[in-house]
Formats: structure tokens, C-alpha cells, sequence
């Protein structure tokens, strides 16, 4: 018998525990396999003084792929030791260096004209093993701080290959965001992005300051196809880029490099919403979708997943988004969407995919 796929789970702080379990039982319902759960963050800091304890590392190293929920807390907030440090650490052990954070609309009330998100579809890559996230020295004294801003050619270059590549496969086109009129680093940003772009005549080039792009995202969010940016940057921007699917709840993401990757929701704890029952499952649960498609090589089941989380939306949303419905209800929702859609399938192995994510 073939072995179960291996996934380490870590659910982390806040709303993690209850997004990831509600993303699990949708990958229940889509595939076997075997799940460990590992400590991050403000319940690893809990539980062993190390936001990102060496086992933690050691099962995620081991997996086929990590799912994480979110970390972070007003609890730890002015301790010396973050949970922050946990994710980021994790990013750095992992080797992950492409952030895909996709936002697209999905029929959800957004306070923009329903004309500007209905046709938006972004896809922003975000670099995310260096910047001024990673940089040394770094300090904390009581009159000054400092962070250091460093950039490779080599960081620009391998995450720019991935979002020509994933531009290549949609609508061909990449827009860069840096600061190139002010910073160093972006400088050589652009000029290795222009680079990498010589390798992929068939996408179009743009460049843009990411005051200007921050802009013209609310003002013409369709116009964006693949948003490829640095890490703070790309932190930002993604965020806003979730105006277009209605909340930052339904924000997925991946993270690739040369070892297991990292999926996980956009959104963090969320402390308001602990315990309440109502955090949105859709970020966790689109994640699932990528791990699907990214990780285990199912783009059929993945595009199932998507559908029947959109079909859900359209007729049971948590309160971020405009309805009274708990984090279970969405999930039961999803489920009984996708058994239809497993029902009508051809084959027992790929459920029925449909065209688009029908919305
Ligand atoms: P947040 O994403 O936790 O919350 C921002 C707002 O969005 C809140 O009003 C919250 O209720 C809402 N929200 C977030 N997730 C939601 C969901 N699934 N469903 C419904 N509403 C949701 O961001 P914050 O308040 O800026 O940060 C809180 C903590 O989370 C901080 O410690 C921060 O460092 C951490 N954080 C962690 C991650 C991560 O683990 N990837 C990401 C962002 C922030
Ligand atoms: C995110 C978060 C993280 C980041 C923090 C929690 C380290 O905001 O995943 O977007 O800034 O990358
Ligand atoms: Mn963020």
C-alpha cells in the first residue's frame, strides 16, 4: 500500500486552531493522509520559552508540507521573545522564498464598485526570505533602532523566475512594485527583474513605485495580473489586495523554495474573534486548495474545493463578510458542496472540476 502524504500541522495562536481544523476536514474529505501537529509562536513560547521549538522544525522538515494558522497575540505583544520570530524563523528553516498570495473576487460584498472587483484577479508574489525583514544588524536601544535593508541579485532573481513563470500560464503579465527612485536595494531590484524578464518574451514588463501602485490597486484593481514585489512591500500590498475578495479572512497563500512548502492563510489571530465560533474558514481552506494543486499534484480536486467554497459563500457568510454564520456552518457548507461535486464526478481519484471558480 502506498504511504499517506505527510502534512505537520501547526495550528499556532488565536483563530489557528480554529481555521486549520476547519481546512483539515476539508482535505478529509479530499484526499488520505497523515497529519502531525507541531508547536509555533505564542503557544510554543507557552509551552517551551522557543517560539519555533527545534522539534517543530524537525516534523515540518520531514513532511510532505506544513499548514499553519496564524500566530501572534496581545498576550506576548510587549515580550522580548515574539511569535513572529517563530514564523519567520520557520520561513528561513523552510527555505521559502516565493509567496503566492492570490485575491480574487468571490461574489462578496467589498466596498469597492462591484464593476472594479467583479474582473479582478491578482496574483501578488511576494519575496520572503529577505528585505529589511532579514537584515543585519538589527537593534533596539532606548534613543535609536535600527533595521538594515539588504538585497541579493541572486533573492531577486529566483523569485522573479517564479512569478514569470506563473504569469506565463495566466493573462501574461507582470507588474513589479519597488521604490527604485528612492532605495538601493530596488534599484537592483529592477534591474534584475528586467533581467529575468529578457527570459520571458511573451509576458509584458511593468514597473511602478509602490506609492503609485498602491493607488491605482483600489482605483483599477483588474487591471493587475501578477503583482511580483519584496517582502514588505509584498506584505502590504497583498493585504489591500484583499478589498477585491471582501475581507482578509478568504486570503490564501503558498510559499515555495527547494524543501516543503508552507501553506497558510494571509490573515493573523484575530484576537477579537477567539472562541467566538465565527472566524472566516476561507482563507485556511483556499491554502488547502494550493496544497492540493502545489503540493500533492491535484489542480481537479483543488478547483473542487474552490467551487464549493464559492457556492457556500453565496449562500452562508461569517459576519466579516456581511452574515451571522459560524466557522462550522461554512464548513459544513463546503463539505456538503463538495460531496456534490465528488457525486457527479467521473472519476473516484478527480471529482468533477468546473471551468472557473463560477462566480
Ligand atoms: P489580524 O489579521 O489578526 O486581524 C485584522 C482584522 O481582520 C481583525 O478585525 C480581525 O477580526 C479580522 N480577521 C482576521 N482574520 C479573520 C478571519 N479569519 N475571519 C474574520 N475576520 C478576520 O491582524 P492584526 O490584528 O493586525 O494582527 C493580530 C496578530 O496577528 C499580531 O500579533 C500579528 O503580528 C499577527 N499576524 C500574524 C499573521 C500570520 O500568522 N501569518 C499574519 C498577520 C498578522
Ligand atoms: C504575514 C504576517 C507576517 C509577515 C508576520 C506575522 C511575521 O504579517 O504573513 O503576512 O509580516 O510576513
Ligand atoms: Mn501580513
Amino acid at each position: 500500500m502506498k504511504p499517506k502524504p505527510t502534512i505537520a500541522v501547526l495550528p499556532g495562536d488565536g483563530v489557528g486552531p480554529e481555521v486549520t481544523s476547519a481546512g483539515l476536514r476539508v482535505l478529509e474529505a479530499c484526499m488520505p493522509f497523515e497529519s502531525r501537529e507541531g508547536l509555533v509562536g505564542g503557544a510554543a513560547i507557552d509551552a517551551t520559552g522557543d517560539p519555533l521549538p527545534a522539534e517543530t522544525v524537525a516534523l515540518c522538515k520531514e513532511s510532505q508540507c506544513v499548514f499553519l494558522g496564524a500566530v501572534g497575540g496581545p498576550k506576548w505583544e510587549n515580550e522580548a521573545t515574539r511569535p513572529e520570530q517563530g514564523l519567520l524563523r520557520l520561513r528561513r528553516e523552510l527555505g521559502v522564498f516565493a509567496n503566492l498570495r492570490p485575491a480574487r473576487f468571490l461574489g462578496l460584498p467589498t466596498p469597492l464598485r462591484e464593476g472594479l472587483a467583479r474582473h479582478a484577479d491578482i496574483l501578488v508574489v511576494r519575496e520572503l526570505s529577505s528585505g529589511v525583514y532579514f537584515g543585519e544588524p538589527r537593534s533596539l536601544g532606548e534613543h535609536e533602532a535600527v533595521n538594515t535593508w539588504r538585497q541579493t541579485a541572486e533573492e531577486v532573481r529566483r523569485v522573479a523566475r517564479v512569478a514569470f513563470t506563473l504569469a506565463e500560464s495566466r493573462r501574461g503579465q507582470v507588474c513589479s512594485v519597488d521604490k527604485a527612485n528612492i532605495l538601493e536595494t530596488s534599484r537592483l531590484w529592477r534591474r534584475v527583474v528586467t533581467e529575468v524578464a529578457s527570459e520571458h518574451p511573451d509576458v509584458q514588463l511593468e514597473h511602478r513605485y509602490v506609492d503609485a501602485a498602491a493607488f491605482a490597486l483600489l482605483r483599477a484593481p483588474q487591471s493587475f495580473d501578477v503583482i511580483l514585489t519584496e517582502n514588505l512591500f509584498g506584505d502590504i500590498l497583498s493585504e489591500e489586495a484583499a478589498v477585491v475578495a471582501g475581507s482578509i479572512g478568504v486570503l490564501p497563500s503558498a510559499s515555495f523554495g527547494s524543501g516543503p512548502g508552507l501553506y497558510e492563510p494571509v490573515h493573523g489571530s484575530a484576537d477579537d474573534l477567539v472562541g467566538k465560533g465565527t472566524a472566516n474558514p476561507t482563507g485556511a481552506m483556499l491554502s488547502v486548495a494550493l496544497m492540493l494543486e502545489h503540493a500533492f499534484g491535484k489542480p481537479q480536486l483543488a478547483r473542487a474545493v474552490e467551487s464549493a467554497v464559492v457556492e457556500t459563500l453565496r449562500e452562508t457568510r461569517t459576519p466579516d463578510v456581511g452574515g451571522n454564520a459560524t466557522t462550522d456552518q461554512i464548513t459544513d457548507g463546503v463539505l456538503r458542496h463538495l460531496r456534490w461535486s465528488r457525486w457527479s464526478a467521473d472519476s473516484e481519484e478527480e471529482p468533477a472540476a468546473h471551468a472557473d471558480w463560477g462566480v
